[in-house]
């Protein structure tokens, strides 16, 4: 009887499940003439990256977690921590338009007025400054920071 009474909930769920992978497939893969499809930057060079990091003064405002090799930011109002360990991958899309278009999404777990002005990020804009082969060094250098936190599985008390 209990089973009977399951059914149609269950049903319900998978169908909403099925349409939600549907939606999922056809949104997930944004190929509009807007979407990132496609993009992809020539292969930078680390090296090089930490030296612009250094030359383009992003020192001013950021620290790199763990890297003593960086000149650490003098700056205790407005300084963010790039790399180190974090849960979700910095994504290369990410990093890049963190750096060229700052305002896009700011970063998290600071308070608003710590990073922006009315909605803008306080990040210097670099885009007249900056070269291609810069920006690629740059994302290179800055993605190899990151180290992704390893996956601890919750532990539950075997079911009775
Ligand atoms: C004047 C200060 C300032 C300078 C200089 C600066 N930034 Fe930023 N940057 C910020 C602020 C504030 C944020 C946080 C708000 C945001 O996400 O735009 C930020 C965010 C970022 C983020 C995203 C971090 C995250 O966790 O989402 C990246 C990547 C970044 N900056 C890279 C750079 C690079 C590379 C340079 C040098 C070319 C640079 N920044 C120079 C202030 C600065």
């Amino acid at each position: 009887m209990k089973l009977f009474k399951l059914l149609p909930t269950r049903r319900l769920a998978s169908g909403v499940l099925a349409a939600l992978s549907i939606v999922l497939l056809l949104g997930g893969c944004d190929r509009g003439p807007k979407s990132g499809y496609g993009f992809t930057l020539p292969q930078g060079d680390a090296e090089a990256g930490a030296k612009t990091f250094v030359a383009l003064e992003c020192t001013a405002c950021h620290s790199i977690s763990g890297n003593k090799a960086i000149t650490q930011p003098q700056n205790p109002q407005m300084t963010i921590a790039l790399g180190g360990q974090v849960s979700t991958i910095q994504t290369y899309g990410k990093l890049v338009t963190s750096i060229i278009n700052p305002s896009h999404k700011l970063a998290k777990g600071y308070p608003e007025t710590m990073v922006a002005v009315a909605g803008r990020s306080k990040m210097r804009v670099y885009n007249d400054v900056m070269t291609v082969t810069q920006l690629a060094d740059l994302v290179t250098f800055l993605q190899a920071q990151y180290q992704l936190k390893p996956f601890i599985p919750s532990e539950y008390a075997p079911y009775q």
